[in-house]
């Protein structure tokens, strides 16, 4: 079928201003948890959008590790691409897309480096293979031949052999803070249920406004 024509009716139960909860952090738990549920390939699978040094945005995906109050975290190397836009300008975009239950949630924010902490026990508990190759792979640089790359494991491999390996100083996670989330949720004829939160100074926190799709 050509693109043109490819076209899905949503036929998906709407979103109401009723079912919203008032912290959009809880409503996202609630459609993570049901996107999970439905077995949705990486749920926790979010595009950041950050800004390059050129002004003109970059976008790639991550995998959101905690979310609360607080906003949502994700790790990566923080000499990476991504890791020296945020430093320059912290501010980024999360796009989270269940297609599946014909969802989508936009956040933007600003972002903050995690506490060396939160760093060290989420960097404690990933697999021994994800740990080497954090030292081993200087994300977003370019590198000759995957040989290189496999040089570079086997060497962090043997220096680490017998030890713990410590969290490397240029590794860790970032934690988007939401200032407005939007949920999205697709509707037959495409007029889809928009709903947005923005930060504001009312009992909750939060304004929610519908949008017109
Ligand atoms: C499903 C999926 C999950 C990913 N999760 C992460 C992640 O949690 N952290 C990370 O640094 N890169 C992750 N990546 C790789 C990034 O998309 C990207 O290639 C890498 O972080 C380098 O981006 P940058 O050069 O813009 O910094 C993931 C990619 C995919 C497709």
């Amino acid at each position: 079928m050509s693109l043109r024509d490819r076209r899905v009716q949503y036929e998906t139960a709407g979103l109401d201003t009723a079912d919203l909860d008032a912290s959009p952090v809880v409503q996202w738990q609630r459609w993570y948890d049901q996107a999970a549920e439905a077995e949705v390939a990486e749920p926790n699978a979010m595009t950041v959008s950050t800004i390059g040094d050129d002004g003109a945005p970059d976008a790639r995906v991550v995998l959101v590790r905690a979310a609360d109050e607080r906003g949502f975290v994700f790790f990566t190397n923080y000499d990476s691409t991504k890791g020296r836009q945020i430093d320059d300008d912290p501010v980024a975009a999360g796009t989270f897309a269940w297609l599946d239950l014909h969802r989508q949630v936009r956040v933007r924010g600003t972002v903050e480096r995690v506490g060396d902490r939160e760093s060290d026990e989420y960097f404690a508990s990933r697999p021994r293979d994800s740990q080497i190759g954090a030292w081993a792979s200087p994300q977003s640089q370019p590198i000759a031949d995957r040989q290189v790359l496999m040089a570079r494991v086997e060497e962090a491999t043997t220096r680490f052999e017998g030890l713990i390996v410590p969290r490397p100083p240029h590794w860790g996670g970032f934690r988007l803070r939401p200032v407005s989330v939007e949920f999205w949720q697709g509707r037959p004829n495409r007029l889809h249920d928009r709903f947005r939160y923005s930060r504001s100074d009312g009992p909750t926190g939060w304004t929610i406004e519908r949008l017109a799709p």
